[in-house]
């Protein structure tokens, strides 16, 4: 993607603070941005934090010497590959929808040969006007692609349909665009994605938990993303920040990761990665335990619920794909066809950590265990792992 550029023109709304969330997907995810900041826009960010962002200079004024020098307002409009507009306000739709030209941001939107995407954000009775929507009927007529608004509760504190997409659905909707939906194979589709360590309270300051890094689960959840999947990451406590795109519930026992999961149902694909503590502790202390001089306290566990298993019983509601891991020291293939059997689940992508390296680290030695047999894959990077394994169940549900 490193060669696809966005002019991403910032129009001014409440919402515009949401732009520069977006700049930073896009460019996280090797996008170019090139910002158009109107003045109503420059009223609600600054072009310092656009230009930051963006990596990019700031375009703002039609009439400016120096800009019209390195780069004219016609070359401007067709050096990127698409126009995003974000907030695209009633004034900027109805501009555009007339062919208006009074400033740089209409007049690239006039001038430009490349596709246009608009982000709606405005006040509920703005958007229901009946001006506003002869405008949005006259820019989809032409050819304007449009995501949201979504309906909610809006700074001017009314409710209703006028609240700007969120960042990560404008980001999924300009890659969609940029890529073409051919080269996205779920779009459309829904996943489950666990991953990381599960953390079960003794008492309010200490826990059980393990090493699991959570680098696998992330890295699934961005490849399945990356095919266009909605995917929701039910993540234990982890360093690792949330992919580009990608909805992240953040929880911390194996309890809560079994209800955001059933949250997140109906889903076309599960995959859980997570080292989900198997056991938890009894009863957890209300206050912290003291020491009494006595004997050390007994900790009693008791078993956590399987999230797997729980998932692949699930009835109707049963994603039609759900997928495990499990990491074998040993007699890895044998164990990984018994653990299929056992949890009910449709592949076990069986991970041989004994070898040196695979725990805590960036590479991963796989197969994948499921009723048509065992397919082993060389020692690779666990992105090219998530990769491989993200089109191979693109595969599965076509
Ligand atoms: N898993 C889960 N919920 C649990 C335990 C495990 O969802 N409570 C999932 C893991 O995310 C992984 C698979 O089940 O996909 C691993 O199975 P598990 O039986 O926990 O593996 P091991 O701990 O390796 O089991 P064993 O002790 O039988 O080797």
């Amino acid at each position: 993607m490193a060669q696809k550029q966005i002019l991403l023109i910032v129009g001014g709304g409440v919402a515009a603070y949401k732009a520069l969330e977006l700049t930073r997907l896009l460019r996280k995810a090797g996008v170019g941005v090139r910002p158009i900041l109107t003045s109503a826009g420059a009223q609600f960010v600054t072009p310092l934090s656009l230009a930051a962002l963006a990596e990019d200079k700031v375009y703002s004024e039609l009439f400016s010497l120096t800009d019209e020098a390195e780069m004219g307002h016609i070359q401007l409009s067709r050096s990127a590959d698409l126009v995003v507009v974000v907030p695209a306000t009633a004034d900027l739709m109805a501009k555009a929808a007339h062919g208006l030209a009074g400033d740089l941001a209409s007049t690239t939107l006039l001038a430009t040969d490349k596709p246009v995407l608009m982000a709606p954000a405005m006040n509920v009775r703005m958007w229901e006007h009946p001006a506003t929507q002869r405008n949005l009927a006259t820019l989809k007529a032409d050819g304007v692609a449009f995501v949201g608004p979504d309906e909610g509760a809006m700074a001017c504190g009314e409710y209703g349909p006028g609240r700007m997409a969120e960042p990560a659905v404008i980001f999924e909707a300009i890659m969609g665009m940029l890529n073409g939906e051919a080269e996205r194979p779920l779009a459309g589709r829904r996943a489950i994605v666990t991953a990381g360590p599960t953390a079960e309270p003794i008492d309010p300051v200490r826990y059980l938990t393990n090493r699991s890094s959570g680098k696998q689960g992330y890295a699934i959840a961005e490849a399945l993303a990356a095919l266009g999947c909605e995917v929701t990451l039910v993540s234990g406590p982890t360093a690792l920040s949330a992919p580009a795109g990608v909805k992240r519930v953040q929880v911390e026992t194996a309890r809560q990761m079994l209800a955001a999961c059933q949250a997140a149902l109906p889903a076309d694909l599960a995959v859980c990665v997570a080292a989900v503590a198997d056991w938890r502790p009894a009863n957890e202390g209300a206050v912290k335990i003291k020491k009494t001089g006595d004997a050390p306290p007994a900790l009693k566990l008791v078993e956590n619920p399987d999230i797997l298993a729980t998932l692949s019983a699930a009835g109707p509601d049963r994603p039609r794909l759900v997928v495990g891991f499990a990491a074998e020291t040993n007699d890895v293939e044998a164990y990984a066809q018994a653990k299929l059997a056992r949890k009910g689940c449709d592949w076990i992508v069986a991970n041989d950590v004994s070898v040196e390296g695979v725990m805590g680290g960036d590479d991963n030695t796989v197969s994948i265990v499921s009723a048509e047999g065992v397919e082993r894959w060389d020692k690779t990077a666990k992105s090219d792992v998530a990769t491989k394994l993200a089109q191979r169940m693109a595969k599965a549900l076509a």
